[in-house]
């Protein structure tokens, strides 16, 4: 029988080669996997990012670079914020990425970061997920799911260092939340990037018409749960979407990047002949 390990040199010294491999593969493999976890999964750095979250990191980076290399205006919205982590992350991601790369290729102007005062609006109803009639939700969307106080949401937020004048925080159901009261009383002019985090058709369909006259061309929506219909269009969150570009033809969206296994990004286009409300457009 030949064996493959002694048809080949394999003695240095007396040392077998085998052996030797086997003694560096031992020492190099733990720095080769902590190093792998610290490029791919960048968020371990951030205690208060738990893997789970790794799409949202994804999904607002995309978002953050959109925004910044664009230079779109308007404040961040989430509909949906349970305990805050999204909410953390989406700050952070807009934060890190336009100090560091706002004037980046740019002739110097000295101009002051046009995001440095962006405003962070968060939404919830602080007692998790309505009753739906939508039979066929995954098994998560059940009325009561995800709910977390808005003490312990706001405790979070602030430990994890965000400036809480920038923040503002919405509580309620969104059908009785979202209307044009709340709105002003937020000085809401126009969104630079929605996260619309709220599982399910019905509330997706409040936020969708609640955002709707502060949407400009280049505005970024992201939807979390984009791919948790079971292919059936007419359904959760792209149901939900769907109506609404039907009943909204002076919108259209432009797919922008999908990330993990179930979020969506769009870029807003405001056409201008097709415009049938007061929105804004170019
Ligand atoms: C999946 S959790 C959000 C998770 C959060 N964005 C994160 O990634 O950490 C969904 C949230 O939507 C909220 N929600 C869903 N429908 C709502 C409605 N109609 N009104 C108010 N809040 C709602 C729930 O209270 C819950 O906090």
């Amino acid at each position: 029988m030949i064996s493959i390990r002694n048809s080949t040199p394999s003695n240095i010294d007396g040392l077998d080669m085998y052996r030797l491999r086997q003694l560096i593969k031992f020492f190099v493999r733990p720095i080769r996997k902590v190093l792998t976890l610290l490029i791919v999964e960048p968020s371990v750095l951030q205690p208060h990012i738990s893997r789970q979250i790794w799409h949202d990191t994804n999904a607002f980076r995309w978002a953050a670079a959109y925004i910044v290399k664009n230079q779109i205006e308007g404040d961040y919205l989430e509909f949906g914020v349970w305990k805050g982590n999204s909410f953390i992350e989406a700050y952070n991601q807009i934060n890190n990425y336009s100090n560091t790369f706002y004037n980046v290729g740019v002739k110097a102007t000295g101009e002051k970061n046009m995001f440095v005062d962006m405003k962070f609006h968060a939404f919830d109803s602080f007692e998790g997920l309505p009753e739906t009639k939508n039979v066929s939700n995954p098994i998560q969307y059940f009325a009561g799911n995800y709910s977390a106080t808005e003490e312990l949401f706001r405790n979070r937020i602030s430990d994890a260092g965000l400036d809480m004048d920038r923040v503002t925080i919405t509580k309620g159901w969104f059908n009785e939340s979202l209307n044009k009261e709340a709105a002003d009383a937020l000085n809401l002019r126009q969104i630079a990037v929605a996260y619309i985090d709220c599982d399910i058709y019905e509330s997706s369909v409040d936020v969708l018409n609640f955002i709707t006259p502060y949407l400009k061309t280049g505005s970024v929506l992201i939807f979390d749960d984009w791919f948790r219909n079971k292919g059936i269009s007419s359904t959760g969150v792209q149901g939900a979407v769907l109506d609404w570009l039907k009943s909204n033809p002076q919108i259209t969206l432009q797919h922008y990047y999908n990330c993990d296994t179930r979020t969506a990004l769009f870029i807003v286009k405001i056409n201008c002949e097709n415009q049938t409300s007061n929105i804004e457009c170019v």
